[in-house]
């Protein structure tokens, strides 16, 4: 028998009371607004009462003005993460009524304390986890797309859920395709899940020619549109590593019966193998409307527009096998996830701050496994109990890699 991870597709699945009152944090990113579209376009079943933004406060003030625009009375509280963003916030009029207190406190209070039926997690980074917890402690369901927020703290918000009525839906594609795969199943008639991997920009290259690729050439996803730092991980594989954890952190399924296969068009989003050899599949066109939606919706198929997927149309449907040799960050993400403690924050801290440097211009693509390689080796490995511990480890694993980062800055 199966432990049950963090999400329970056999657990009792209770209607949603519409309007779904909505938080969403990270906002002014691709994830976030897809959500504000998605209630611009269903304000029958959608209400948004919070949102998040780390700087940009002028995209935070458009998305203000459309909800206004989309028949909201009441603007909806708005925590602005970044100090100096906040305080230029408080001279906008539009803006300056509904702020929460700066800094990170603003986050937890929005994922905690503002009325909410649902916490859409849409932050990038590490800077997910604490509003997750936060979310989770209050008893709220989230809709989580911060991946991050499993990888670093999958044990704590563990902790947090068991405390209360919280759940936790998954929004990646991938998650959400096997939270459909396996709804209503019993776990103990699956032998593997299989995670797709588009293969990202370089699918094919082998690793000798991926020393000179540029920064734009990284940044060019051939199927989804998406913001930059989960762009970079996809054309690293990084990003196939992190789900490799989130799916055991959500699924509960161990490190060997996950499984990653490469298809280029990104149709099928991941499939669930049962031990009679049956495979359960769930396509759908690239659109992570879909998955917010469903997530927001308490595994419900709602109506929704967009385009459809014609089989016949497409004539067929490509597989592959993963380069791990060519991909190293793959490899890395599941020895750091297999060996637990530290080495999944080590691992994604060193990848935050390796991405950020490729962003600037500091570094090359190839440099960024070598990166998350060193910092591993560099930090011991040790059991991470609280948030304190791993909010250290964090910190620790930046200062590393930006060493590093600094190292190979001619
Ligand atoms: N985009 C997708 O299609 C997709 C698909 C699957 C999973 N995901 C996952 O969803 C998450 C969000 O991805 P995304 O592509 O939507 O990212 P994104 O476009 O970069 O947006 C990130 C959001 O988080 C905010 N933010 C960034 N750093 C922050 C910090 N330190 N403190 C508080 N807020 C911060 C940003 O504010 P500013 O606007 O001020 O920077 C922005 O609102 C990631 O974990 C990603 O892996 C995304």
């Amino acid at each position: 028998m199966r432990r049950i991870g963090l999400f329970d597709p056999t657990r009792e699945r209770l209607p949603v009371s519409e309007p779904v009152k909505t938080v969403i944090l990270g906002a002014t990113g691709s994830i976030g607004t897809q959500t504000i579209e998605l209630a611009l376009a269903m304000p029958e079943r959608l209400r948004i009462t919070g949102l998040s933004t780390n700087t940009r406060i002028e995209s935070l003030r458009d998305l203000v003005l459309q909800l206004k625009a989309g028949d909201y009375t009441e603007t909806p509280q708005l925590a602005v993460v970044d100090a100096q963003a906040h305080a230029r916030a408080q001279a906008m009029p539009e803006l300056a009524p509904h702020l929460l207190p700066p800094g990170k406190d603003g986050l937890p209070a929005l994922a905690g304390q503002v009325d909410a039926d649902v916490v859409v997690n849409g932050l990038v980074g590490a800077a997910g986890l604490e509003p997750t917890l936060a979310a989770a402690k209050a008893g709220r369901r989230i809709a989580l797309a911060n991946k991050e927020s499993l990888v670093i703290g999958g044990d704590l918000v563990a902790e947090a859920l068991a405390q209360g009525k919280a759940e936790i839906i998954p929004v990646d594609s991938e998650h959400s395709a096997l939270a459909q795969c396996l709804s209503g199943r019993d776990y103990a008639e699956v032998d593997k899940l299989i995670l797709t991997a588009s293969g990202g920009p370089f699918r094919g290259w082998q690793a000798a020619d991926l020393a000179s690729v540029s920064r734009e050439q990284v940044l060019k996803h051939p199927t989804w549109e998406m913001g930059h730092k989960i762009t970079v991980d996809s054309a690293t594989l990084m990003n196939k590593g992190l789900e490799i954890i989130e799916a055991h952190m959500l699924f509960g399924v161990s490190y060997e019966d996950i499984d990653v296969l490469v298809h280029p068009g990104s149709i099928v989003h991941s499939l669930v193998l049962y031990v009679d050899g049956s495979l359960m599949a769930q396509l759908g066109f690239p659109d992570m409307k879909l998955p917010i939606l469903y997530a927001i919706a308490r595994e419900a198929h709602w109506p929704l527009g967009g385009q459809r997927l014609d089989l016949a149309k497409l004539g067929q449907l490509v597989f592959e096998a993963p380069q791990v040799d060519d991909f190293p960050c793959l490899r890395l993400a599941r020895e750091a996830g297999l060996a637990g403690g530290t080495a999944p924050i080590v691992l994604n801290g060193a990848n935050e701050i390796a991405v950020a440097a490729l962003l600037a211009d500091k570094i090359q693509y190839i440099q960024i496994a070598r990166i998350i390689e060193e910092a591993l080796a560099g930090i011991p490995q040790a059991r991470v109990d609280t948030l304190e511990d791993a909010l250290d480890v964090d910190r620790r694993a930046r200062t590393a890699a930006e060493a590093i980062v600094d190292d190979m800055t001619p």
